[in-house]
């Protein structure tokens, strides 16, 4: 992308007044650091992930929400992004050059007070990710991996996923010209997921497996062949999904909600919401931080049990250690993950937020997707844990009523229809311990079929005038 003078990336260590920039291991008793340059998203001296770490020039906070504000009626493309308009909080490119950019971001804050009295809550807040380029707020963080990609002279990136990492990886390379190789668990992934990458032109590659087993062949091999792995462990990621946070805060007049609740997969998005947060407050962009909801798949529920085995045991997670759910069950794929490669990112980031984790049942998830599509919105199955785990907290007093509280709808209603379909045809059931079980249709919306006989037609069109509940 070539850009004007104004909108060029600050942060280049040659400027004066700029960030600096370093990869830092997670593990504050190691904390090696790295070049930004350097290729590995693991640390090569404990194994454990690394951070994009900034030290920040000085900043004028007030200045710069203006010049973020300013750039939504700039022409330029970096400006119009809804990642890369707020740059100053991402300085680790040397040059705007390597961009690749589909104005992802500038998604909406949508106010749903039907879906806050389903939970019990005066309102929820949803930031729907969903209306992104591919469809997922994987376009956040794909923009920033893969113009590091292009920055490193990478010609090929890759990624396993559950569907969407592969829907916006396959988009975003074929735009900025690299090819894609995208490993997917055969028949796990939804179909509007699959047909993405295909169509973007990826070389698709379904391993008879799970998300897990699959990671864990793929992980080192990818590095090894000198391929970009653009999967949420590579720390570029991290730092577009930052930007959503950002954007939510800026639409909040930069009052901080009481909470931010999001659905828990590999722990990524979590991890890039909290350090985002993190970052704002020290740069004097907000004065508090809210407190994070993590919400898993109650069959997909790893760092749910750590979680309360720490509290029943009294010790640390971090001490305890998360133990890997075997064999993760969920009609939400793209939460479908036993082992979460950044559950240490995401412990760390709810413990600075005072924050929680929640696990829900498919048939929660599956009422909480169908009170989200009622409401006008929609989303995909993963998206609506959110609801549907704000219901659980805000009964347990944990959220209360007149809380802030912000969901983050993470996929498009469109990606999943075959679940959607399942649902209002009351024929969605679920595999649980060798057994199909079914999901009632709570909130279904079943669909007419009808002879083309006109009194029997405005009958209907009578009744569709009654006014709905
Ligand atoms: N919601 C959706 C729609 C997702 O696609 C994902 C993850 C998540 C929530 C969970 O986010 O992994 O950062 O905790 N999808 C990944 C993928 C794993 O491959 O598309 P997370």
């Amino acid at each position: 992308m070539k850009a004007t003078k104004e909108a060029s990336v600050m942060g280049t260590p040659a400027e004066p007044g700029a960030a600096t920039v370093r990869l830092q291991c997670l593990d504050k008793k190691c904390g090696a650091t790295y070049p930004v340059h350097d290729l590995a998203n693991e640390c090569t001296a404990c194994g454990n992930l690394l951070d994009v770490r900034y030290e920040w020039p000085k900043i004028d906070p007030a200045a710069l929400k203006q010049t973020w504000l300013s750039r939504k009626m700039s022409r330029d493309q970096g400006d119009l992004s809804g990642v890369w308009r707020f740059r100053e909080i991402i300085p680790f490119l040397r040059s705007d050059e390597s961009i690749v950019t589909l104005r992802e971001g500038n998604t909406p804050l949508l106010e749903s007070r039907k879906a806050g009295a389903y939970a019990g809550v005066d309102a929820v807040l949803f930031k729907h990710q969903g209306f992104n380029p591919t469809g997922s707020f994987k376009d956040n963080g794909m923009t920033t991996g893969v113009s590091q990609g292009v920055a490193l002279g990478k010609k090929v990136v890759a990624c396993v996923s559950t569907g969407n990492t592969s829907a916006s990886l396959a988009a975003y390379a074929a735009y900025g010209g690299l090819r894609a190789v995208i490993f997917i668990p055969s028949g796990q992934i939804a179909g509007g997921k699959l047909s993405q990458s295909l169509e973007y032109g990826a070389l698709t590659i379904q391993v008879e497996a799970n998300f897990d087993v699959t990671w864990k062949l793929i992980f080192k091999m990818v590095e090894e062949a000198g391929v970009y792995l653009l999967n949420s462990v590579n720390p570029f990621r991290v730092e577009g999904q930052k930007t959503i946070p950002v954007e939510v805060m800026e639409q909040l007049g930069w009052e901080p909600p009481d909470w931010i609740v999001l659905p828990g997969g590999n722990l990524g998005n979590c991890s890039a919401f909290g350090k985002g947060l993190r970052e704002m407050r020290e740069l004097g962009l907000i004065n508090r931080l809210p407190r994070l909801a993590v919400i898993q798949a109650e069959g997909a529920n790893p760092l749910y049990q750590l979680i309360q085995q720490s509290i029943a045991q009294g010790k640390s997670p971090f001490e305890i250690g998360l133990k890997p759910v075997e064999n993760p069950q969920t009609l939400a794929t793209a939460v479908k993950i036993g082992n979460p490669a950044s559950w240490k990112k995401t412990l760390r980031e709810l413990e600075a937020s005072n924050g929680v984790c929640e696990q829900v049942t498919e048939q929660e998830i599956a009422d909480a997707k169908a009170i989200i599509g009622q409401s006008g919105i929609g989303c995909e199955p993963a998206s609506a844990a959110t609801l549907a785990g704000i219901k659980k907290l805000a009964a347990r007093g944990v959220i209360r009523s007149q809380d802030r509280v912000v969901a983050v709808l993470t996929g498009n209603v469109l990606k999943d229809p075959a679940y959607t379909l399942a649902y209002h045809q009351g024929t969605l059931a679920y595999a649980s311990e060798g057994r199909q079980l079914p999901v009632a249709s709570n909130f279904g919306n079943r669909p007419i079929v009808v002879r083309p006989d006109a009194a029997e037609i405005k009958r209907l069109l009578t009744q569709g005038s009654e006014p709905r509940l």
